[in-house]
This record gives C-alpha cells, structure tokens and sequence, in this order.
C-alpha cells in the first residue's frame, strides 16, 4: 500500500507517518527529513537546497522528485511507503504517477489532514525532536513522559528546526496554498482523497487513519 499525506505544515504529517510506520511496518518517505539531511551533510543537493528551506520556498521539483526515485529503488520500499510532504506541486504529482508506473506500483490513498491555520503556528513554533533519534516532541501537545528526556533512547539532548519560525511558517503557509492546495483534486477525480479531522488529538488523528487504510 502507497499513501500521501497531505497537508500544510504543522499539520501532523511527520507526526502520523511516523505512527504508521511503527504500526504498520510501511516506510516514511519525507523529502523534508532527507533534504535536511542533505544540508547537514553538505552534498551539493544540500547546498541548493539550504537557503531556499531556509527562506520557506519549495526546492525544485526535479531535486526533490530525483531523491524520491532514488528513494524508490531501495528494496525496503516494497513493503508500502507513507510520502510524507511529496508531492508539494502538480508537476510533482505527475513525476510521481511515472516514479510508480515505471515501477509497476500504484498509488491507494491521498489523507489530507485537515487542520485550522491558526493553530498550526502554535504546533510548529513548540515543535522539536530528539537529537538522537529524532523522535518528535511538542512543548506543550507531545511532552516526553519524563521531562528533558527522549521516551524512546533516553537522550537528553534535543533540537529545532532552523524553519520553525513565525515568519517562515507564514510563507510554508502560503506555498501550501498556492502550489500544494491546488493539487487535491488532481486525486480526488480519481476517488483517492480521503480528508481527516488533524484538530482532534494525535491519536485520534491516527485512529481515523488507520480507519481509513483497513477499509
Ligand atoms: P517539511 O519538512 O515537509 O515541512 P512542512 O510541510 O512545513 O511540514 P512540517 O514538517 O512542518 O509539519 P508536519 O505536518 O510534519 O507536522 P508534525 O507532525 O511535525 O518541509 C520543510 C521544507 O523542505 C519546505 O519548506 C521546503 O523548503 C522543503 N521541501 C520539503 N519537501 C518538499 C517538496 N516536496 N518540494 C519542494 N520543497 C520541499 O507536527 C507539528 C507539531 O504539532 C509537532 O510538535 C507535533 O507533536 C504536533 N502535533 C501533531 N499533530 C497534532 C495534533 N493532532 N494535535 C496537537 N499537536 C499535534
Ligand atoms: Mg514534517
């Protein structure tokens, strides 16, 4: 099984993939986590990549649909993957109908979280992850159950995205509504958009997801 999860940011994408992943054994593909990578890893894709994450724009299509396909050819993704954050524009969304054609895998389900913009500032300006293993925390939604330490490896060090800032949310907002949003009824004329409450609480949200997924 191939999903998407789509919504705006703060909207519980990364959140719920990686709920589903543990869950379902599937693979979280987030362009978000590997061009970060890339830029701390300072490979030339990373390089490109820096100022424009930075600033809250959208990398090019082509750098972000290459390291999908990339991403693709590695056996693991056999087993279902989860794209998390991909595609972010039509001309994306096509690149990926031919990543998966040309691979003989399909696309089942498009979840979009549905979420009030409002509070999506207060989710992201409180979000941060463990240093180590990355686990995803929240200042006030998603404490770790002993504070100051990662409920999964025990880390005590944690960290924040460089973009989550009140004024670059503002522009990932209104990339989202202006590139992304546009893409939803590409898929729902092929009957694949299923929208979820992402205001109620974070199990909730992965309740009627999985709701969804075992229909
Ligand atoms: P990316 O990393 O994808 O960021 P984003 O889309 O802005 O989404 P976020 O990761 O901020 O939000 P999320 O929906 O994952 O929310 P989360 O689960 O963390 O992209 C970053 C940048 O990379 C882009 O701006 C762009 O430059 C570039 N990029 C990436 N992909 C690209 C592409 N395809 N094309 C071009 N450029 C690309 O939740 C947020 C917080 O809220 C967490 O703290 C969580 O604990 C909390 N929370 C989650 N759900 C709930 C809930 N139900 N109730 C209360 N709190 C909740
Ligand atoms: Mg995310």
């Amino acid at each position: 099984m191939n999903i998407i999860l789509l919504g705006p940011p703060g909207a519980g994408k990364g959140t719920q993939a990686s709920r589903l992943m543990a869950d379902r054994g599937m693979v979280q593909l987030s362009t978000g986590d590997m061009l970060r990578a890339a830029v701390k890893a300072g490979t030339p894709t990373g390089m490109q990549a820096k100022a424009v994450m930075a600033s809250g724009g959208l990398v090019s299509d082509d750098i972000v649909s290459g390291i999908i396909g990339e991403r693709l050819d590695e056996p693991d993704t056999a087993r279902g993957v989860i794209f998390d954050g991909y595609p972010r524009t039509a001309a994306q969304a096509e690149q990926l109908d031919e990543l998966l054609a040309s691979r003989a895998r399909t696309l089942d389900y498009v979840i979009e979280l549905g979420v009030d913009e409002d509070a999506l500032v207060a989710r992201i300006v409180g979000r941060y992850t463990c240093a180590h293993c990355g686990t995803g925390y929240h200042d006030s939604f998603a404490k770790p159950q002993v504070a100051g330490v990662c409920d999964k490896c025990a880390s005590t060090e944690f960290k924040r995205r460089p973009d989550d800032n009140e004024e670059t949310v503002r522009t990932r907002m209104e990339e989202y509504r202006a590139k992304t949003a546009p893409i939803l009824p590409i898929y729902d004329a092929r009957g694949l958009v299923h929208r979820v409450d992402g205001m109620a609480d974070i199990d909730h949200v992965t309740q009627a997801i999985e709701a969804i997924l075992d229909r």
